[in-house]
């Protein structure tokens, strides 16, 4: 009954398995999807969407991510829990970034982090894995860069291609276990995928990749407004919610709670 590591992940890619990864932000979540077997979870920045209502990830903190981590890593046992450096935690340089992932690493207890860039963040993955921490790309559509890249599929055209092609190698090289490919084509996803010996995470990178990454209140259904296209919606926990609270709401005008068998007397 250990936990999954980066040595298992390593081992799927050579067996040809494909695996899933979901976004956890809390204990109580992240215990639901360690009991449903998901075997590699991700405290992502995009807790500043999702979790503390931020319009985008470039706010989050390095004091945020540390606390929602360790919630996560509290609330499981098997799963490889992957944590986040937030922007501005490591674009500083070598030191700064692993400054930010013993932080992740020693109070969080994450068991290995994840950061944004390809040959722009090659120095920095190759610190952290020296050191021993166990990093994670992201390539393609990084959304920290939102303010000058927008939300843009990337690596579309042969120079954007080649690039992209560039920047996973670089991954690669640093030391990196895996890279998530993130709203780029598929065939170009597929090809990045082929080219590598580490595992690539696609979200919006089409069928082709090793593994398959999603925003878990995207998928089930509990966040408000528009999801990407990309997003499958495996269930709808905004209505179960609303009309959870509706019912209560009901209830409690009408005096069908508390029934004698929710009363001490
Ligand atoms: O923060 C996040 O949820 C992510 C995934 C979308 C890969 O980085
Ligand atoms: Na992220």
């Amino acid at each position: 009954n250990r936990r999954i590591t980066v040595h298992d992940i390593a081992r799927a890619k050579e067996r040809g398995e494909k695996w899933p990864m979901l976004t956890a932000y809390d204990a109580m979540t992240a215990s639901v999807f360690d009991e449903s077997g998901i075997p590699v979870m991700l405290v992502g920045d995009s807790m500043g969407n999702c979790h503390l209502g931020y319009d985008t990830t470039v706010p989050v903190t390095l004091d945020e991510m540390t606390m929602l981590a360790a919630a996560v890593v509290r609330g499981t046992r098997r799963a490889l829990i992957v944590a986040d450096l937030p922007f501005g935690t490591y674009q500083e340089g070598p030191e700064q970034a692993l400054r930010s992932a013993v932080r992740l690493v020693k109070e969080a207890g994450a068991g290995a982090v994840k950061l944004e860039g390809g040959e722009r963040s090659h120095r920095q993955i190759a610190m952290l894995v020296q050191s021993g921490i166990p990093v994670m790309g992201h390539i393609g559509l990084t959304p920290q860069s939102v303010n000058s890249m927008g939300y843009r599929v990337q690596g579309r055209g042969e120079e954007a291609a080649q690039q992209l092609l560039r920047d996973a190698k670089a991954v690669q090289d640093a030391g990196a276990f895996a890279v998530v490919l993130e709203l780029v084509p598929a065939e170009l996803a597929a090809e990045v995928t082929r080219s590598l010996t580490i595992p690539t995470v696609g979200i919006g990178a089409g069928e082709g990749t090793d593994a398959q990454v999603l925003v878990w209140t995207d998928m089930m259904g509990l966040t408000g407004g528009k999801v990407p296209k990309f997003v499958k919606k495996y269930a709808d926990l905004r209505e179960v919610m609303s009309g959870a609270a509706r019912a209560f709401a009901e209830d409690v005008a009408q005096g069908g709670f508390p029934g004698p068998e929710h009363s001490v007397h």
